[in-house]
């Protein structure tokens, strides 16, 4: 299977996922990596395991449809059969994320459906809530709302800033994501009108 993984900063979620696939390249790996930013430092962690990795930038097109349109274009290039957002910080059109339902995972610093969007650690403390974590699910078309696949949670503990918060969180999110991709790749998981099943299952 052929996984490729779209990212706009450093990446740690790519090398959870490039470190998990490692060692399985019969049956999956990551064949390609897309960063609408040239300085991510995930480009680094891509050409260190030897992945092709690409820039792409926003900035060189017009508008959103266009940029998504040659983003699509180098994904295909790679066939891929999972398609995975790990800090990839663009909306994309309803155009794109149609194009691939039921084949794009993202990865949110969430226990969604609470706080969507940026800024969610220190929402999550500024809510007084008990507890925070991130959340894999299926891209559609509402943003940061398509259906849930896994989620991890840890308390928040007195004296916790956004900053601590955020990397126990991101030690889940490395945790979970290679397992959702894992599940994926496998067989064992589907989006079947609009729910996630696993194992038969519906989640
Ligand atoms: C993660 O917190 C992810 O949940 C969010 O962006 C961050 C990406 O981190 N969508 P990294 O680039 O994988 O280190």
């Amino acid at each position: 299977k052929s996984i490729v993984v779209l990212i706009s900063g450093s990446g740690s979620n790519l090398q959870a996922l490039l470190d998990h696939f490692a060692d399985q390249p019969e049956r999956a790996r990551i064949s390609a990596v897309i960063s609408n930013r040239a300085d991510a430092y995930g480009l680094e962690r891509a050409k260190a395991a030897g992945v092709p990795a690409h820039v792409l930038s926003h900035r060189d097109y017009p508008d959103r449809p266009s940029f998504d349109r040659a983003l699509a274009e180098v994904i295909n290039r790679y066939q891929p059969d999972l398609v995975v957002l790990a800090g990839f910080m663009r909306i994309l059109t309803p155009e794109f994320t149609d194009r691939y339902i039921g084949r794009l995972f993202n990865i949110h610093p969430s226990l969604l459906p609470k706080y969507k969007g940026l800024d969610t650690h220190q929402r999550a403390l500024d809510a007084g809530d008990t507890e925070h974590g991130c959340s894999v699910h299926f891209v559609t078309s509402e943003l940061d709302g398509g259906p849930v696949i896994i989620q991890a949670r840890t308390p928040i503990l007195p004296g916790d800033s956004a900053e601590n918060l955020a990397q126990r969180v991101h030690q889940l999110e490395h945790r979970i994501y290679p397992l959702a991709a894992q599940w994926f790749v496998d067989g064992r998981l589907q989006l079947e009108a609009g729910t996630v099943v696993l194992d038969g299952t519906v989640l």
